[in-house]
């Protein structure tokens, strides 16, 4: 396809304004799918992304359009996920395209997550094309929310398309849009081949899919490749683009968005951001930008049940094949027996994989406390990186400790800020710079990781009704005073709930982790004592007093069947249980007792 007859785009919008619903219309309108095969949200592939409304994987779709100047163009959409955690998967997909549709739910305006999503594709240098949904609500204000737009994102919304994704109203406006007020991508057919690697994922039949936007040169069947990054050489097997179903084509050229295959083995060989060359007379110089993808929050998985652990060892390699931001080693733990530390781009990432590993391959599992890397320097003037507070030196060596800090960019309209201003300072953050875009505020701050990773971003939705966008980039490491805090159960240490925490917070952190735990752990036949300790010192304590009566106690004595189905009961609820010494705590209890108020 020639240059001037394709445009690129990625649909930018804030959860539930309807991105997913125009992507589908879109589809439809253009006659890429017949009818009968449209199925809901055709890019939202996987069952947890439909569950949660998000979009984990970037998608691409490419739509064949007669516009009414009397040509066709190739459309081609890349979807975007939409989270902090996957924010470097979003700027390579923005890198690959020129422009972006921002959807804004007409009846509610610009929110968080719009802005954020917006900052990135003004960072690539889209073009814009404001798009005001759901028009056919009674509450839909488009005026209101076009002013919005310009207010607060600073960008040009008089001629916004105005739009129902659900009833069709102006979809034929949008298709218009892109290819008036889109630019058309450039490139050079005759320069050597200089392609993006946008995505990868692993398919079943047909292994490794690599998804690429090709900048220079053209790409055929039967090619030899390089990535640049990873050194890897392979042929290529198969060409094609997304309709969305597969289909297959004989090459691809400047401005085009594809896939290929080319017995990659596994996902890890692909690096999202890497550039694609041949593998003789190929480009000189790699695109820029490029990032490996670095786990920054680690934690351990452990199967409730031991017998389960085979199961979990298979059940993660195969999800490993898939993600190559996801690490995992082995790992034993007194109490815990065997399991895997594991490392992911963040907590959203974690809970997806965690997710996954118990509902598509049914194991249970522990989850202990989530983790970020310390760099403990030993006084032999050594450094010891930590991923795990279990495996903490013996204290008489270390010289210091130091922690990993961001810089969290938050945008929030006035009437929160106080809110967000005392929760960053809560978890210990320093203030950096304090601005204002119309009715907004956004606060830049300096924080530890470890104070984010746990349930800051569920904490700054909760105070600030979903409104607040945060993004976050790694600034470095700097020593602070952090110590270990073991947890004691019935005199015995649980390992699976040692966090290192800062001195200072460390007895109001302990208190409020045994108060918790007191709470999650059932009651016993005996007393059960709860302690916090740093070192051999105990920071606080609270004590479960001992069940008064047997369960079955309560039947009288009399009906036998009640007294055998409590009995039942009570080991159902056994499985998810794990057993410390004599006592048995509750596998929702680790994640539980960690989560701070
Ligand atoms: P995520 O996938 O969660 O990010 O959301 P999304 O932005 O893809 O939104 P989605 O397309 O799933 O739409 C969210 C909800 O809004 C769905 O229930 C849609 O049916 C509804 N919706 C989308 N467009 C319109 C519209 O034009 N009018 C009305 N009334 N509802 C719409």
């Amino acid at each position: 396809t020639e240059l001037k007859n394709i445009r690129n785009f990625s649909i930018v919008a804030h959860i539930d304004h309807g991105k997913s619903t125009l992507a589908d219309r879109l589809i439809q309108l253009t006659g890429t799918v017949a009818e009968r095969d449209m199925k809901e949200q055709l890019l939202d592939a996987m069952d947890i992304e439909r569950e949660r409304g998000i979009t984990i994987k970037a998608n691409t779709v490419r739509i064949e359009y007669p516009a009414k100047d009397g040509e066709t163009y190739v459309l081609n959409l890349i979807d975007t996920p939409g989270h902090v955690d996957f924010a470097y998967e979003v700027s390579r997909s923005m890198q690959a395209v020129e422009g972006s549709l921002l959807v804004v739910d007409a009846s509610q305006g610009v929110e968080a997550q719009t802005l954020a999503n917006v900052y990135q594709a003004i960072d690539a240098d889209h073009e814009i094309v404001p798009v005001l949904n759901k028009v056919d609500l009674p509450a839909a204000d488009c005026d209101r929310v076009a002013e919005q737009i310009e207010d607060v994102i600073g960008i040009d919304a008089t001629d916004a398309v105005r739009i129902s994704a659900k009833t069709g109203i102006g979809i034929p406006d949008v298709l218009e849009a892109i290819v008036t007020r889109l630019p058309a991508p450039k490139g050079d057919r005759d320069a050597p081949l200089k392609a993006m690697l946008v995505d990868s994922y692993y398919d079943a039949y047909l292994g490794v899919v690599v998804i690429i936007r090709v900048i220079d040169g053209v790409i055929k069947k039967g090619d030899r490749i390089k990535m640049m990054r990873t050194g890897g050489l392979y042929p290529v097997d198969r060409l094609g683009v997304f309709r969305p179903a597969m289909q297959n084509i004989a090459e691809l050229g400047p401005g085009e968005i594809g896939f290929l295959t080319a017995s990659i083995k596994q996902v890890r060989d692909t690096r999202v951001g890497d550039t694609i060359t041949h593998e003789k007379k190929g480009c000189t110089e790699p695109l820029p930008g490029f990032k490996p993808a670095q786990p920054v929050v680690f934690c351990g998985l452990f199967p409730v049940d031991s017998a389960e652990f085979e199961d979990l060892r298979d059940a993660i390699e195969k999800l490993a094949l898939n993600d190559a931001s996801f690490s995992y080693e082995m790992e034993t733990s007194a109490a815990l027996g065997f399991g895997f530390r594991c490392g992911f781009l963040g907590l959203l990432h974690l809970e997806v994989i965690r997710d996954r590993l118990e509902r598509e391959y049914g194991i249970d599992l522990i989850t202990t406390a989530p983790s970020v890397i310390y760099h403990v320097h030993m006084k032999d003037g050594t450094m010891q990186e930590l991923h795990n507070p279990a495996d903490m030196p013996d204290l008489t060596y270390v010289d210091h400790i130091e922690e990993p800090r961001i810089k969290a960019t938050i945008l929030v309209p006035d009437e929160y800020l106080g809110d967000v201003l005392k929760l960053c300072q809560d978890r210990r953050g320093i203030q950096q710079d304090l601005t204002y875009a119309g009715t907004r505020a956004m606060v830049v701050y300096d924080l530890p990781l470890n104070e984010v990773v746990f349930d800051f971003y569920d904490r700054l939705k909760s105070v600030t009704k979903g409104y607040a966008s945060f993004d976050y980039q790694m600034i470095g490491y700097r020593a602070d005073f952090l110590v270990k805090m073991q947890v004691l159960v019935n005199d015995e240490p649980v390992d699976a709930l040692s966090t290192m925490v800062h001195r200072d917070r460390a007895e109001q952190r302990g208190r409020a982790m045994c108060e918790k735990l007191k709470e999650l752990i059932p009651r016993h036949m005996f007393k059960i004592p709860i302690q916090a300790a740093i070192g051999g010192r105990v920071i606080a304590r609270e004590t479960l007093s001992a069940m008064r009566k047997d369960v079955t106690a309560k039947c009288y004595g009399g009906d036998a069947t009640r007294k055998k189905k409590l009995l039942e009961k009570q080991k159902a609820g056994k499985k998810k249980m794990r057993q410390f010494g004599k006592v048995e705590i509750p596998q929702q209890a680790f994640i539980n007792a960690l989560k701070m108020d």
